[in-house]
């Protein structure tokens, strides 16, 4: 195990950032940035940054055996320019990425969910095509192997501000999801060209400052918690007490958008008052949802 991803500094720990995170703060040297979105094992994003040192690079990648893959090969080519965020794009483009903070997005051989009922995962909807348009100054590109994917990137393209120019190619990105299509004798590829043409109309999804509530008398050895299954959806998985320090503990999932956030709640009594709060250090985005889940707790707690 040593060895293989000794060097965490290039892992940027999404829930533990400030609201105000710049991600061009993070590098050594500031210059111009440069984003991927689902960079597998890393092989492209490490290619980019050893071949344009002038340039700095974030990485999005969903899959901690991904991210870990890449940490390793990042550390023995000891790149400096590169940061890798382990989390879903949907969330990083709507809560966390500022405008006009990076250059251009790519994106090579996305999951295309070929199901009806999972188009709803894909990227490259309005919206969010509408949230990189406000995130990049310059576009980017998008190439993959799925014809599907593709139309339904041109029908989603109108209202983010961005114009999609289709550009058939042949291989020549040299990924491992590309050398697998090869392999199996694709020869045509999609080149999808996004520029900016007008501003983007979509926002950074506010901040919410979570604040503690109080309750006069909680009883936490009978309570119910209900959740909530309806708009933001809230769940108490499970919870616990500790009668000797005055503590009482929810686990929580709160899932809003594409937003799904499991944490621990506290109702701790201090002062003849019980106050309710997320816990220390799990860490979580500070949003709605999170402030709907206290206030569930702290109905729960009220007397009937
Ligand atoms: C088909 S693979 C392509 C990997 C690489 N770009 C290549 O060409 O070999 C798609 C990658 O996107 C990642 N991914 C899928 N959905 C994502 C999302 N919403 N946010 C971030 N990464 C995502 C997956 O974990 C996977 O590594």
């Amino acid at each position: 195990m040593e060895g293989k991803y000794r060097e965490l500094h290039r892992l940027q720990l999404w829930r533990q950032l400030d609201r105000s995170w710049d991600p061009r703060r993070v590098f050594p040297v500031e210059q111009p940035l440069y984003l991927e979105i689902g960079f597998g094992n890393g092989e492209y994003l490490l290619r980019q940054a050893v071949d344009r040192p002038e340039h700095n690079f974030l990485g999005i990648e969903m899959h901690w055996g991904s991210v870990r893959r890449c940490l390793r090969r990042l550390a023995q080519a000891q790149s400096q320019n590169v940061r890798i965020l382990q989390m879903d794009a949907h969330v990083a483009v709507r809560y966390l990425l500022p405008s006009q903070s990076i250059e251009k997005f790519v994106a090579l051989f996305p999951c295309p969910w070929p199901k009806r009922d999972h188009e709803r995962f894909r990227l490259f909807s309005t919206e969010f095509m509408g949230q990189l348009n406000r995130i990049c100054r310059q576009g980017g590109l998008v190439v993959t192997d799925h014809r599907g994917l593709m139309e339904f990137a041109r029908q989603q393209v109108a209202g983010s501000g961005l114009t999609l120019e289709v550009i058939e190619t042949e291989a020549r990105y040299n990924t491992k999801y590309e050398r697998r299509w090869s392999g199996q004798g694709q020869e045509i590829f999609f080149e999808l060209h996004y520029r900016p043409e007008a501003v983007s109309s979509y926002q950074m999804v506010p901040e919410v400052s979570v604040r503690t509530l109080t309750l006069d008398s909680f009883d936490p050895e009978n309570v119910v918690l209900e959740g909530c299954l309806e708009g933001i959806v809230v769940q108490f998985r499970q919870h616990l007490y500790d009668p000797k320090r005055e503590v009482f503990m929810a686990l929580t999932t709160v899932i809003e958008d594409h937003l799904n956030q499991t944490f621990w709640i506290e109702a701790a009594r201090k002062e003849g008052q019980w106050h309710i709060r997320p816990a220390l250090g799990g860490g979580f985005l500070p949003t709605l949802g999170v402030q709907r889940a206290l206030e569930l707790l702290q109905k729960a707690g009220q007397p009937r």
